[in-house]
């Protein structure tokens, strides 16, 4: 079928054009697009920061409404509200036990766009096109496999398009909080870089019963909005040594931290706020980048821990219903942090986010 989608031919590029969109194969699901976030990741791959196989169709917060499904799915039908997210090739050790964010082929299936069955499912004049994070969501339909979408139960559409980004975003920052860290009630938290995935990290925490959350930007409304949500202080790190601060505020240093400003630099100062026994969570997509980390005096003698974690250690079909619950309790308010923009007007949506003036555009179809 021909649908409409924003293509990346070269390195920063979009456009948007018609594609051709192949039938669903097994094990997998045809779905209208409703609406899909933006994540900073979609902008690291466009700007090739991570390597995508290009030409490749972005978005990986994708919502919408199943219309079709290849043979043997038996967790979708057509009619379900699903909510989109990250691939796994449900085989591999890591997949059977659960840990499908671990998953093996997860780098070919996040970034080269082709299926488990190393084929794509778009296409223009003959050519394949990349389903990024096996998505492609900034298009009118899409198909995933169907452990790629997860069936919610949400009031309408308008709660839905609400929820683009738990399929990444929210996942990654809640999930490196309630999965990861799974903070210690009235233990301390600080998080670096209050974007999408950071302000969610501010939520869990809040759900967690973390006594000191602290959030930690450059922009001033970023700031604003994390005391809002959850913060009980906030420190801007372009006006105050941060890691000093937060050593005051936590008399000595923070249990966790948590890092999701997308600046490989930053990791150090999220160690260095730690007290004995803290625990970094790394967020950050940050390409090749390399920070010297003195072994020493930042982990060993303090016995600090710095773990590396993908899509928030979370499985998708069991954590994602339950941030729709706690949303659906007002405990999850990532309703604030959106702002819609017609499809047409992704550059500004992409632009919007860069400049921190909007924390989550969400691209309605
Ligand atoms: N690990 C994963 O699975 C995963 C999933 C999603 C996103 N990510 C990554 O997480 C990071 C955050 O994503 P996002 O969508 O929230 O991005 P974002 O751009 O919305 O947020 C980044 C925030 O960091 C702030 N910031 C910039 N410089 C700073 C500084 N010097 N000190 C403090 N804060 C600073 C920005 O003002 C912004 O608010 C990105 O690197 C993204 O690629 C990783
Ligand atoms: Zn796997
Ligand atoms: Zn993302």
């Amino acid at each position: 079928m021909k649908v409409t989608a924003a293509v990346t031919h070269k390195k920063g590029e979009i456009s948007i054009e018609t594609v051709e969109l192949a039938q669903p194969r097994a094990s997998e699901a045809l779905v209208r697009v409703i609406a899909a976030g933006v994540c900073h990741t979609d902008a690291a791959g466009m700007n090739q920061v991570i390597p995508v196989t290009l030409p490749a169709i972005f978005g990986h917060e994708g919502v919408g409404v199943v219309e079709e499904v290849g043979a043997g799915v038996e967790s979708l039908k057509p009619g379900d509200r699903v909510i989109m997210s990250y691939p796994s090739c449900g085989v591999c050790p890591h997949c059977v036990e659960g840990h499908p964010y671990a998953c093996e082929h997860l780098n070919r299936l996040f970034f080269d766009g082709s299926f488990k069955d190393g084929s794509k499912r778009f296409s223009q004049n003959g050519t394949p096109i990349s389903s990024f994070f096996g998505q492609g969501s900034f298009a009118t339909h899409v198909v995933v496999d169907a452990r790629n979408a997860v069936k919610v139960d949400v009031r309408s559409d308008d709660d839905l398009i609400k929820l683009c980004s738990l399929g990444c975003g929210v996942q990654t920052g809640a999930g490196a909080v309630l999965n990861r860290a799974a903070p210690k009630p009235y233990s301390s938290l600080v998080v670096f870089g209050c974007g999408g995935v950071g302000m969610a990290a501010i939520m869990a925490a809040k759900i967690a019963g973390c006594s000191k959350i602290i959030g930690v930007d450059v922009v001033a409304s970023r700031l604003e909005m994390a005391l809002e949500i959850g913060a009980t202080h906030v420190v801007n790190g372009k006006e105050t040594d941060a890691v000093e601060e937060i050593k005051k505020i936590t008399d000595g240093g923070a249990n966790y931290s948590i890092e999701s400003s997308g600046i490989p630099a930053l990791t150090l100062q999220a160690l260095k706020c730690l007290r004995r026994e803290g625990l970094c969570v790394l967020n950050s997509v940050t390409g090749d980048a390399e920070i010297p980390i003195p072994l020493e005096p930042l982990l060993m003698n303090p016995s600090v821990t710095l773990a590396g974690v993908t899509e928030g250690a979370s499985n998708p079909q069991i954590f994602i219903p339950k941030l729709v619950q706690y949303f659906n309790e007002g405990r999850l308010p990532v309703d604030k942090l959106i702002k819609i923009y017609d499809f047409k007007d992704i550059k500004q949506a992409f632009e919007d986010s860069h400049t921190g003036v909007t924390v989550k555009p969400i691209l309605k179809f």
